[in-house]
């Protein structure tokens, strides 16, 4: 059966997706664009090591991938044989975790003799927002905030996106985690941060802006600021942490959500869109969601966020990502290989 063929077949395909890029196995069945089953085992073993250890993420990938899939198949309770293709994440990411569920999509797909749909993992968080009820409109801004990336996106189609802005340096997510780790609070820190900083005073404390593109982002400069902050407190007052904890977090992350959402508003205005979202892990945080909802009720810009359990790693995403490839025809050989870094 050629690809056309499969095309033609079903406009209503049934998908089943794979999620191995960093620290969660996830599988996912979507059936005409609506998710049937969203299965996430998120490796909780980083946790001790305050960061993700690559070589273990392989390793529990491994372990948990047919548990996962079979579970999501069960779920939407459909069979491997009803399937129309199998989409798999396939960068960036980490290597050796890519690589178990690049290897395993194209084994299932070469058994099953069905096409297989390579997805990049940042264009399927920008996607995530269209496994909303009310999806937006093209063209469309999105600001992509994750542990490995921090990107401005000028979404014109599904599969038509611009580059506006990114970090230089550290991710959003990152400053997060590494501003946690120099606390002491556990890994990811970002949930942490988030969770404190709702009793905190964001005046407590000042941070600087970096001075890069309109678009662009810089964190490093800001978690080192953060590090002489708390040197200097503790020097001053042995309690200075413990005691200002909340206000620590509630400044930290309003300096990082400013950036965010100011760098964001530029580029909306420059590229005159009227329909704004966000997407990756960094979009579960509450203040960001706030704060990005407020700024486009001021601006009349209809503001999209993706529900909570499809901002972080998910297949849901890559399901959707791949049934809009799917629909366009775009299939990957067997001989298709990870990738690591880069964009969109
Ligand atoms: O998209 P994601 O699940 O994985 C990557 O592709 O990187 O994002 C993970 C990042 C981590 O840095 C985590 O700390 C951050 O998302 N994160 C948050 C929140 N929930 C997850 N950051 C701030 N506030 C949150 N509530
Ligand atoms: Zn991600």
């Amino acid at each position: 059966m050629t690809h056309s063929d499969i095309k033609s077949r079903s406009t209503y395909p049934t998908i089943l997706a794979i999620e191995s890029s960093c620290d969660e196995t996830s599988a996912a069945v979507i059936q005409g664009g609506k998710v049937r089953s969203n299965i996430i085992s998120s490796q909780l073993d980083h946790a001790e090591y305050g960061g993700v250890i690559p070589e273990l993420a392989s390793r529990l990938h491994q372990q948990q991938i047919v548990r996962v899939v079979e579970k999501a198949l069960s779920e939407a309770e459909v069979s491997k044989h009803d399937l129309d293709a199998v989409g798999f994440t396939r960068g960036p990411g980490l290597l050796g975790a890519l690589l178990v569920g690049t290897c395993f999509a194209k084994s299932f797909a070469l058994g099953l003799g069905k096409p297989l749909v390579d997805v990049n993992h940042m264009q399927a968080h920008v996607l995530a927002n269209f496994l909303q009820e009310q999806p937006p409109e093209f063209p469309f801004l999105c600001l992509t905030v994750s542990g490995g990336h921090t990107q401005l996106v000028l979404v014109k189609d599904y599969l038509d996106m611009e580059l506006m802005g990114e970090t230089i340096d550290d991710a959003a997510g990152e400053a997060f985690d590494k501003a946690a780790k120099i606390m002491g609070l556990p890994y990811p820190g970002g949930p942490e941060i988030d969770k404190l900083a709702k009793q905190g005073d964001p005046k407590f404390l000042k941070f600087p802006r970096p001075d890069v593109g309109p678009y662009d982002f810089s964190f490093s400069g800001l978690k080192t600021s953060l590090l002489y902050k708390l040197k200097d407190g503790v020097k001053a007052d042995s309690h200075f942490l413990d005691d200002h904890m909340a206000d620590i977090c509630a400044s930290y992350q309003g300096a990082i959500v400013s950036v965010l959402l100011d760098k964001m508003k530029k580029a909306a205005q420059d590229a005159g869109v009227k329909h704004l979202a966000i997407a990756g892990g960094v979009s579960a945080n509450s203040e960001l969601r706030l704060r990005f909802q407020q700024m486009c009720n001021e601006q009349h810009w209809k503001a999209h966020i993706p529900d909570f359990q499809y901002c972080t790693d998910n297949a849901a995403m890559i399901a959707i990502s791949a049934h809009f490839q799917f629909q366009a025809g775009k299939f990957a050989d067997l001989d298709v290989t990870p990738f690591t870094r880069g964009g969109l």
